[in-house]
Formats: structure tokens, C-alpha cells, sequence
């Protein structure tokens, strides 16, 4: 997605704009470009590829400036080319916009620009709102309210920035669906997609909100919504430190996330006590009156809400259903009374996730989110949030928000187990005190990444890999394999273990390695009947258990329910070396974006 970085104050800007960019690389993106005010008005510079590229150019140009806008672009309207990227100006050059998002009128509002007279240089349909604003500025003089009458006329997503020549040091921005935050300094204000691109040099952060408008000087920095009503919007302190958003010696920031599991899951279970209200916020009256739950996601946290269905369905006795969100927003679904909707998102900011939990409270549903972004937007829209405290993951394939979202769920399929009078509280206390040992049970498996990377060395030629499991360790086996075919770009597919015999063992022979999820438990033998049927066929058997089984990469023994926290762990290292060792650009993968603001 792309990425939007601001500064006004006293400062020479351009290596803090750059770095903000660098820091916003996670998104993904194509291009890259900055707009400047300089002596005689604004100058914009743009590049394809890295930021280094435009940062070259930046310097080339020895650029001074106390007040710009810049931006990383992930092509939606256009194809990656100087043009397309942002900022993109009107006819004269003196507005100058970047925005993320996507404007659904964007058509007929050039159609109207077009025959005013207006030129455009892009494909975009950002572009327009450069226009928009030349046109109101015809009208009147004041940046901000011609800014504010084109965005009135704006349908769809956006967070955007804008400047003009003739408003010196100021910046108006907008938010709708589209992430922005500013940032509060001594005398400067900051502007961006998200708090890494200027917590070095601010911790204090302003979370704008669906309908804002904001005109940010280097004294003040004023919100209004688009009636003209001035709102309070609070300053936060973030406590993550700039260098947690580092790699910390790390070769890359995925590795460096696996490592950070024991602390991230340690620091969101602590926040988790053994108490509803306090660990959910919903009163035990409220928890006893829910009656099955829904529960949706995207990707890897589409993985942890399908293992905890098998967790709260055990423990709680109550039934589940999850959806990917992209496909729970079409459903005519007859929502059911009393149930709870969890939205699961590590940032919170994921469009379809979004948009199903919309369509739940539309319905009249209590709803719940699972984030790890203080402040985004589902957790803006939630009746209650539990926060993973992961600090922030820059690697675009999630790994210790997964873990730390399977925590979350997992405490609360015990909590739901207590409410509902189907755990005793000397077994809760029981289930919880082991709960608490997570952590340390992560450090262990950790400990055996040695094992994973030998694994790793003997089949990384393999084009094809298989990941089986079976109940809770299912959705485990689809996260093994998403996190293999993400950073590997190699041909991966997840079943659960009964499966293999009705249709995929045909594919299995010497070339294939096989990756066997196989806890002990009700289903340990099952699964490792599955295993024979696979070694039979030549394949490379990959077991990983919780107890000593021939040839197995061991996790710490725990419940069944617990296990599957553990075995993703190996999962996670076994892609990590595999790409490695194929030399992927593994923080980075090709094609993806680390936050999907579009639908
Ligand atoms: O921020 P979210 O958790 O809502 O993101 C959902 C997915 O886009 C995300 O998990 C994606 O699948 C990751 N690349 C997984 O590694």
C-alpha cells in the first residue's frame, strides 16, 4: 500500500522525509516521490524503484527544505512510472498531493476537470484532487477551506497530504478508511501512514479519524470534521522505541520476529489476566449471554481464527464460524442473535476485515477486534479490542502477530469456557497457569532452530511442499505453507491429514517434501498413519511433535490445544531458511503488501 510522509517546522526535512519513507518500505511499493517548498514555490521529484533511487536524486539536487510531502506508491490506477507517482501537482504547479486509497469517482470528476480546462499528466486517480483543488482556489483564497471543499466532492478511501505555493509551511490532510497519523514535535509537526516513519524523532502521536481534516503548521496543528466542527483528537505516547523497529543484528527483520516471540507473546499475555473484564473488557453477564461467535481475518489471521475454532469449540463448547473477510462480506448471512463478532488484524487497517466487521455491526452485533496497531482503524470501530503487544512487524510475512493472536484466542476460549460454566475454576486455573507458560515454551522451541535449518539445507531445491495437520494444527499446516509460497515464491499447499488420501496423494513422490504437524494426543495416531501413507510414496517426511517420534523436530510438550503455537514456530524458520537459502529479498517479498488498505 502506499505510504505518505509529512514535515513542517524548522527544520531542514529531506534526510527525516527520507528516512520516513525508508520506514514505511513495509507497505510496499514502486515509486517513490517528494514535494518540497523551496524559494520560489513548490519542486517535486519522483523515481521508480527503491527510495534510494529518489534519495540519489534528492541529493543531486542538494535540496533544503523546512516544509514537504512525500510518498511511496503501490500502483492500483496506472502502471509504476514517474508520471503515475505521487506527488502529483495541478495545471500551474502549485498544489501538490499524495494520497492512499482509492477515489471511486475519480472518472466523473475528471470529466468535469477536463472540460474546465484541466490537464492531466497521469493515469492516476489521485491526480484529480490537485484539480479539485486548483478549482476551489479560484473560488477563494484560504488553502485549507478550497482543500476542504475538494474533498467534500471526493467518494472513496484516502489519506492525503497537500501543499501550495502561496501557504507557506502549511499542510492540509484528510483521512477516510486510509490510515494517517501525525506526529507532535518541539515547534514541527510530523505527517504519516503510520508511527515508525517519525517515532525518531517524536513518540507523540495524534491518530486522525475517519472524516478529519487536518491543517498542521510548525506551531499548531487544527482538526476539523468535514462540517467545519473542530474535534479533540488526543495525544498519544507510544512507548515503542524507534530501534524496536529495527533489525536488531538481525540479517532480516522476519528472522529478527521469530526470535521476538517469547517477549511478544510474554508482553500480550500479560495483559491478559485471568479475569474476563479485565483481560476482554466484557463483563461476565455479557460473556454468559454470547452464544456462538464469528470470527474473520485475512491471511495468516484468517489461520489463527480457524485454529481457534477448533480451541473454543473444545474448550467452550461454542459454535464458530470463520470466514476469510473478503468472502464473509458477501454472505447473506441470517446473523444470529447474542453471537460475538472478532475481527483478527495485526494492523488493523486491513480493508475486507474491515469492511465484514461494518456489515456485523450493520447487523446489530456486539463486535471484538484483535489488533496489534494501537489506534487503527477496526479498533476504532470495535466495540471492545485486545491489543497483541508485539511492537511493530516490518517483515511483510507476519510471524509474532500470529503467535501473539493465538495467544489472545486461546485465553479467550478459556475465559468463554469459564463463563459458560464448562471449566471448573480449579481446571481454568489449571489450563491458565500453563497458558502462562507460552513464552518460555517458545524460547525453547527456538532453542532447535538448528534442526530447522538442517532441514532447511537437505530440501530447499524441492519446487513443491506439503503441510499436513488435523484439528487445531490444520490451520497450522495452511500457515506453513502460506508463509513458504509468500517469501519462497515455491509451490506450497496445506490439508488437513485425512484428506491426503482423497485426491492430493497423487502428486506425492520422492521430490516432495511432506511437513506433518503431529501432536500427542486424541489424534497422534491418525496422524501419523497419514504419515506412512505419504513416506510410502518416497516423500521427504518432515515430522514435527511434542513427543519423541522417529525423526521428529521437537516442541516443548504441552496440551494439544497449545501445540499448535509451538509447531508454527518451526513452520516459520523452515520458510525463513528455505528463501534464505534461495536468496529471496525475504522482508520484502515481491507482489505483497504489508498492510492491504484496498478491497
Ligand atoms: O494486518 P492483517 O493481519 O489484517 O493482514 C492480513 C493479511 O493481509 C496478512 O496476514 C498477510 O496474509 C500476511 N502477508 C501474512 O504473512
Amino acid at each position: 500500500m502506499c505510504g505518505i510522509v509529512g514535515y513542517s517546522g524548522g527544520k531542514n526535512c529531506v534526510g527525516i522525509i527520507m528516512e520516513g519513507l525508508k520506514k514505511l518500505e513495509y507497505r510496499g511499493y514502486d515509486s517513490a516521490g517528494i514535494a518540497f517548498e523551496e524559494t520560489q514555490g513548490l519542486d517535486v521529484l519522483k523515481a521508480v524503484g527503491r527510495v534510494e533511487n529518489l534519495e540519489k536524486l534528492v541529493k543531486s539536487r542538494k535540496v533544503k527544505s523546512n516544509c514537504a510531502i512525500a510518498h511511496t506508491r503501490w500502483a492500483t490506477h496506472g502502471k509504476p512510472c514517474v508520471l503515475n507517482s505521487h506527488p502529483h501537482t495541478d495545471c500551474k504547479g502549485e498544489v501538490a498531493i499524495v494520497h492512499n486509497g482509492i477515489i471511486e469517482n475519480y472518472a466523473e470528476l475528471k470529466a468535469v476537470l477536463s472540460k474546465k480546462g484541466h490537464k492531466f499528466a497521469s493515469e492516476t486517480d489521485s491526480e484529480i484532487i490537485a484539480h479539485l483543488i486548483e478549482e476551489e482556489l479560484k473560488k477563494q483564497k484560504d488553502f485549507f477551506k478550497a482543500f476542504v471543499l475538494a474533498v467534500k466532492k471526493l467518494k472513496g478511501a484516502y489519506a492525503l497530504a497537500a501543499a501550495y505555493k502561496n501557504a507557506p509551511g502549511v499542510i492540509c490532510a484528510a483521512k477516510k478508511q486510509s490510515p494517517l497519523v501525525i506526529g507532535k514535535g518541539d515547534g514541527e509537526y510530523y505527517l504519516a501512514s503510520d508511527v515508525p516513519a517519525f517515532l525518531n524523532y517524536t513518540n507523540k502521536a495524534i491518530f486522525l479519524e475517519d472524516g478529519d481534516l487536518a491543517k498542521i503548521t510548525p506551531s499548531s496543528c487544527e482538526v476539523f470534521n468535514l462540517s467545519g466542527v473542530k474535534q479533540n483528537r488526543k495525544v498519544n505516547v507510544i512507548k515503542w522505541s524507534s530501534s524496536a523497529a529495527q533489525k536488531g543484528g538481525y540479517k532480516h527483520f522476519m528472522i529478527k520476529e521469530i526470535f521476538d516471540q517469547p517477549q511478544a507473546t510474554k508482553d500480550t499475555i500479560s495483559t491478559l489476566p485471568a479475569d474476563i473484564k479485565k483481560a476482554f473488557g466484557i463483563a461476565p453477564a455479557a460473556a454468559k449471554k454470547i452464544k456462538g461467535l464469528y470470527i474473520v481475518a485475512c491471511g495468516t489471521a484468517y489461520h489463527a481464527a480457524l485454529s481457534a475454532k477448533y480451541v473454543i469449540e473444545h474448550f467452550a463448547k461454542l459454535p464458530v464460524e470463520v470466514e476469510t473477510a473478503s468472502e464473509f462480506k458477501y454472505r447473506s448471512i441470517n446473523f444470529q442473535k447474542n453471537w460475538l463478532f472478532i475481527a483478527v488484524s495485526q494492523s488493523g487497517e486491513t480493508a475486507d476485515t474491515l469492511a465484514a466487521l461494518m456489515n456485523a455491526k450493520k447487523a446489530g452485533l456486539k463486535t471484538l477486534s484483535i489488533c496489534n496497531v494501537v489506534g487503527s482503524t477496526i479498533t476504532r470501530a470495535s466495540d471492545y479490542t485486545v491489543y497483541t503487544h508485539c511492537g511493530p512487524e516490518i517483515s511483510v510475512a507476519s510471524t509474532k502477530a500470529f503467535t501473539s493472536q493465538l495467544a489472545v484466542l486461546y485465553s479467550f476460549a478459556l475465559h468463554m469456557a469459564r463463563q459458560h460454566g464448562v471449566l471448573g475454576k480449579a481446571e481454568f486455573d489449571k489450563l491458565y497457569k500453563e497458558f502462562q507458560t507460552l513464552p518460555e515454551l517458545i524460547s525453547q522451541t527456538l532453542k532447535d532452530e538448528q534442526s530447522v535449518k538442517k532441514i532447511a539445507k537437505e530440501v530447499y531445491k524441492s519446487n513443491s511442499y506439503i503441510f499436513l495437520g488435523r484439528n487445531a494444527s490444520f490451520p497450522i499446516a495452511l500457515e506453513g505453507a502460506l508463509k513458504l509460497k509468500e517469501i519462497s515464491y515455491l509451490h506450497a499447499e496445506g490439508f488437513a491429514g485425512g484428506e491426503i488420501k482423497h485426491g492430493p496423494i497423487a502428486i506425492i513422490d520422492k521430490d516432495m517434501p511432506v511437513v506433518a504437524l503431529a501432536p500427542k494426543g486424541s489424534l497422534y495416531e491418525k496422524m501419523i498413519s497419514s504419515c506412512q501413507e505419504v513416506s510410502a510414496r518416497g516423500a521427504k517426511l518432515i515430522i514435527i511433535s511434542n513427543t519423541p517420534t522417529k525423526g521428529a523436530v521437537l516442541v516443548p510438550y504441552s496440551n494439544e490445544y497449545l501445540f499448535p503455537i509451538l509447531a508454527v514456530i518451526p513452520l516459520q524458520l523452515l520458510a525463513y531458511y528455505i528463501s534464505d537459502l534461495r536468496g529471496r529479498e525475504i522482508d520484502r517479498p515481491r507482489n505483497l503488501a504489508k498492510s492491504v488498505t484496498v478491497e
